[in-house]
């Protein structure tokens, strides 16, 4: 349900002759349909602020509905009749503002200054209106700030200098702007349904999703290995490469072995499957950041890397720092910086992976070091072979891959292998009797900033 919030009449009845909205009675004039409710403030950020409350009261809405301020605006220059979707609301009187975060679309952005008396002057270069702080304070008490978005259609300019607006007038504007209007709506809606899916720690299936931000992370590819896991879903799964979880949390082996040579990343598993609370702070802030960073390395200083601490501040520092990265200095200090996200949601309950990984053993080793049973189905995802050049991603170099490749080969259960589709991968499991397919990767960006989809190989053997 969309929830517009308007000064006048005349500003609403466009948008209740567009959803066929009814009258429902109150104290304010309420419309109110299937898909949008209308309220009539009456001028002023106070009345906004009451109409915005009384709205959310008499919905009865869940957290994050959509709230959309539309009204008209006077600006120094722009045109009358040019629709402005605010970036910042300015209150005149307290000087206080607030960043939006706009949907995505082409419509021209500007600064709202809400006033206290109908403006004259323009003295700066913004939409002057009256209601938007009253309105946009009040509507975050009730949504996340992606969905209360706030449109203002230009009335006067220094130009045409419109003081006494009549009300036909008003409607008049409104509704030749409706089809602009509606849009931007709809394309919040869209915005906080991405969000809300961002957000959810669970999948499509009600599974906890992974926990961390990880590099080569395989979700994409679940539903190619669900077809070949399936038949063998009753052996036990094995990862010796298992990074961020995608794949055994997207299957959902009854048993499983997961391995990764990062020993951070197992012990914040090993801690998820004790159960933990996190009782660090955790906010998206570059001070925090640093020196929980610095704590995290004086914890590994002491050899203290297993503690729930440690694996407490690992959860912080990888949502936390630049792409989620995980790299170390020469000391052995992690060393990635601050990712100056816009956003970020920490996960406070992690009580759904302690039930998903009951039955999962956890290791961090050498992936050769990692005790295969004849039956086991294995899935190996090693960081990307990069051919002809020196880099080796994640210190893992042509030697690594052989060596791999080999330790697979002599496994006697079903195997499948992923990696970037190069001749020398190519030719090396084909060697060694891997049946070969191939498939085409998410976008990934390449270290020279373009952005290639990856074309990947999926080797397999005694599927
Ligand atoms: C591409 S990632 C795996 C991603 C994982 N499949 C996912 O979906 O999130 C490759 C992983 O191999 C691990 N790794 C690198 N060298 C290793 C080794 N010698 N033994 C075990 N794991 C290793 C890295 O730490 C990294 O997490």
């Amino acid at each position: 349900m969309i929830r517009f919030v308007v000064a006048l009449y005349s500003e609403a009845k466009p948008l209740i002759a567009h959803y066929g909205l009814s009258l429902v009675p109150g104290p304010f004039r309420m419309y109110s349909g299937e898909q949008a409710a209308v309220i009539v403030s009456g001028i002023g950020k106070a009345a906004a602020a009451a109409a915005t409350t009384y709205l959310h009261t008499k919905l009865g809405e869940p957290k994050d509905g959509i709230w959309l301020n539309i009204g008209i605006a006077g600006h120094r220059d722009r045109p009358v009749g040019e629709v402005v979707v605010a970036h910042e609301i300015v209150d005149n009187g307290s000087g206080k503002r607030w960043k939006t975060a706009l949907p995505n679309v082409s419509l021209p952005q500007e600064a709202v200054v809400t006033v206290d008396r109908a403006e004259d002057h323009f003295k700066v270069d913004a939409a002057y209106e009256m209601e938007a702080t009253g309105f946009y304070q009040t509507a975050l008490l009730f949504s996340p700030i992606e969905a209360v978005q706030c449109v203002k259609v230009i009335s006067d300019n220094r130009v045409s200098r419109r003081h006494q607006l009549k009300a036909k007038d008003i409607e008049k504007l409104i509704k030749a702007r409706i089809e602009i209007i509606i849009p931007l709506a709809e394309a919040t809606v869209e915005l906080v349904d991405r969000q809300n899916k961002e957000r959810s720690t669970t999948n499509e299936a009600g599974h906890p999703k992974p926990p961390l931000k990880w590099a080569g992370g395989k979700r994409w590819l679940v539903p190619h290995l669900r077809e070949l896991w399936t038949p063998h879903r009753d052996r036990r799964f094995v990862e010796p490469l298992c990074g961020g979880l995608a794949v055994p949390l997207g299957l959902r082996p009854k048993e499983a072995l997961l391995n990764d040579v990062n020993p951070h990343v197992m012990n914040f598993y090993a801690w998820l499957k004790k159960g933990i609370h996190p009782r660090i702070r955790m906010e998206n802030d570059s001070d925090l950041f640093y020196a929980h960073r610095k704590r995290f390395n004086e914890l590994l200083g002491k050899g203290e890397e297993t503690s729930q601490e440690a694996a407490e501040l690992f959860y912080y520092l990888n949502r936390t720092c630049f792409n989620g990265l995980c790299r170390f200095n020469s000391k052995g200090g992690f060393n990635v910086p601050f990712g100056r996200y816009k956003t970020i949601n920490y996960q406070k309950d992690f009580s759904d992976y302690r039930a998903a990984f009951s039955k999962w053993i956890f290791s961090s080793t050498d992936f050769d070091a990692v005790p295969l049973e004849p039956e086991d189905f294995v899935y190996a995802d090693p960081p990307y072979d990069v051919e002809f050049t020196q880099y080796a991603a994640g210190g893992f170099n042509w030697e690594d891959q052989v060596r791999l490749a080999e330790w697979l080969s002599k496994h006697t259960g079903p195997v499948a292998l992923s990696n970037q589709a190069t001749e020398r991968i190519i030719t090396l499991y084909e060697e060694l009797g891997f049946d070969i397919e191939y498939l085409t990767g998410p976008r990934m960006i390449s270290r020279t900033g373009d952005r290639t989809p990856a074309r990947e190989v999926l080797a397999t053997r005694h599927m």
